[in-house]
This record gives C-alpha cells, structure tokens and sequence, in this order.
C-alpha cells in the first residue's frame, strides 16, 4: 500500500503541478501575445511525463480503491464509496477534457480559440486539484 501511494502522490505531482504551470506561468503570457504557440510548445514538452503520470494515477487509484472497499461495494451510499464515485466522475471529466482538446481543440488552435483553450486549460486544472481535494478526504472519512 505505501508502495502505491508514493507512486500516486508522485504521478499526482505531476499531474497537478504540470497544469498549475500551464494555467499560471504559460497561459497568461499566450493570452497576453494572443499567439497559441507558447501553449502548444508546452503542451508538446508535457504530454511525455504528463499522460504516463494520469496512467499511473488510473492504475495506482483504482488499486488502492480495491483496497478500501470491494468493487461490489464501490456504488454503495457508504463515506468511503462516496469518495472511490467522487474519483471515477472527476476521471471521466478528464477524459471528457482530454478527448475534446485532442480532437477539436488543438488541431484548430489559432488566436481566436486561445478563449477556449483558457476555459479548458481552468477546468482541467480544477478537476486536478479536485482530485487531490477528494483523494485527501480517504484520510478524514468524507469529501468534507
Ligand atoms: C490525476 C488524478 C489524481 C490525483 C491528482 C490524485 C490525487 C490524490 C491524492 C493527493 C491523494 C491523497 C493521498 C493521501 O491520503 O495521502 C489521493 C488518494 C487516493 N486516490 Fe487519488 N488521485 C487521482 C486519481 C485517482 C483515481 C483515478 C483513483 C481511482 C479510484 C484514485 C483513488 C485514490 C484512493 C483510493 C486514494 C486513497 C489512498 C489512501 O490514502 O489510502 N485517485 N489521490
């Protein structure tokens, strides 16, 4: 278990930390120069570590959950289903994210998106520390 959860706090650094830095050290300066480029460089540098960081959360996370609770258990109304649901919902708000940025946003990405692109860049950054807000209620018994 402690073997998991380094790898989870790990991947969970990356993961949060990656869009923190996008969200506030590369978007403003994007959206200052109205040019999507500085996005897309770091978008270009980030995919290598960040897409095996989510793997690693997805493995790690759905491990650990196991562990919590039996998956038969895992849609009960219990505190600790409640955080394992609050989990698979923000993972399917990410994959929501990820797909439409891939497939209608970047390809497209011009000055007039770079709006957008912002809102996308604020709900996936939230969505991240959501998880690590939800992930931290395991600890305290409920989401709050
Ligand atoms: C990018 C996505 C994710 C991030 C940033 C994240 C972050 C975190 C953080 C910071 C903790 C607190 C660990 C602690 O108690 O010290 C945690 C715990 C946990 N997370 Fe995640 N998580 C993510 C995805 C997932 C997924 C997809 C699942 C699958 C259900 C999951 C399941 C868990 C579980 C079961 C715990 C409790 C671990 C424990 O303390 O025993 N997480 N997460």
């Amino acid at each position: 278990m402690r073997h998991l959860l380094f790898l989870h706090l790990l991947g969970a650094s990356v993961w949060v930390g990656g869009h923190l830095v996008l969200l506030f050290g590369v978007l403003p300066r994007a959206m200052r120069k109205r040019d999507p480029q500085p996005v897309r460089n770091f978008e270009q540098i980030y995919e290598r570590i960040g897409i095996p960081a989510l793997l690693v959360q997805i493995g790690s996370g759905l491990w650990m959950a196991s562990l919590w609770l039996p998956y038969a258990e895992w849609l009960g109304d219990s505190p600790v289903a409640h955080l394992v649901q609050a989990k698979l919902v923000l993972l399917g708000f990410t994959a929501l994210l990820g797909v439409h940025a891939r497939l209608a946003l970047i390809p497209k990405l011009d000055a007039q998106r770079l709006p957008q692109l912002g809102l996308h860049i604020v709900l996936i950054t939230l969505t991240a520390v959501a998880f690590v807000w939800v992930g931290a209620g395991f600890r305290f018994g409920g989401l709050w």
